[in-house]
């Protein structure tokens, strides 16, 4: 198989396949398996920051329950975000975004998927936070809530945002018309679009990062599909079938 452009590998929720989702120690094992890149999903807690995790509870992924946006950082951090997928990583916590920037080179993109608004509250904070750690540059924010991503373009015209939406379509390119803002990124779910999809989105413009792609054979399609970026759960697999393309 010939391809022209690598795509970007997409580690999605950190290398989530083979550790916790969303902790320091996911996205660790996504540099070491050689990702461009990570998505990661966006909270707001209690007092007002942004924390790293899938739910709106933190009952699936750590040994506690409750909202999220219910507890204080220090009330959140209490809880072991490790051990429910494997004994080897008891004792992680959940993350906060800044956390997660502080041990990522400035070159990994980082896909920030917003997971709650919480009426508008969240974004102040998020267009602050990237400003602040100057990775204005190096993030994709996206969210199946539209309205969330015209947000965050008027708070900051530069931050570059991408529509995320399961649908099965032929025109994806016009989905960006739809948003009523300017899209830098489609994130249509990999088994619902065609290459010829993806051919007509990139030729109006639009990057095109598909999900959530996982076995061999899925990878190699999208691999030949010309897609932009792969999110997967296994970016050690998909940089391996890369070196061999
Ligand atoms: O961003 C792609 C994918 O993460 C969307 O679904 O549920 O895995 O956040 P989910
Ligand atoms: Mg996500």
């Amino acid at each position: 198989m010939s391809q022209a452009k690598q795509p970007l590998n997409i580690a999605h929720r950190g290398a989530s396949g083979e550790a916790p989702e969303n902790t320091l120690a996911a996205f660790k094992l996504g540099l070491e398996q050689g990702c461009g890149a990570y998505e990661l999903d966006v909270h707001l807690s209690k007092d007002g920051q942004i924390v790293v995790i899938h739910d709106a509870t933190i009952d699936r992924t750590t040994d506690g329950t409750g909202a999220v946006n219910e507890m204080t950082v220090e009330e959140l951090k209490a809880f072991d975000a490790g051990s429910w997928f494997s004994e080897t990583y008891t004792g992680e916590r959940l993350p906060l975004l800044e956390e997660v920037f502080a041990i990522t080179p400035g070159h990994i993109i980082i896909n920030i998927e917003i997971k709650g608004s919480y009426n508008g509250q969240l974004e102040p904070v998020l267009v602050e936070l990237l400003r602040k750690t100057n990775r204005v540059d190096t993030v994709v924010i996206s969210s199946f809530d539209w309205k969330s991503l015209q947000l965050i373009k008027e708070l900051d015209p530069q931050i570059k945002v991408g529509l995320l939406y399961n649908l099965r379509l032929q025109h994806h390119e016009k989905l960006a018309e739809a948003a009523g803002t300017d899209i830098f990124s489609l994130h249509p779910n990999g088994a619902k679009l065609d290459p010829e999809d993806i051919q007509r989105a990139q030729a109006a413009n639009l990057e095109v990062y598909v999900w959530t792609v996982n076995t061999e054979e899925q990878m190699a399609l999208a691999l030949k599909s010309g897609a932009d970026g792969i999110i997967t759960d296994y970016p050690g697999r998909l940089q391996a079938l890369i070196a061999r393309n």
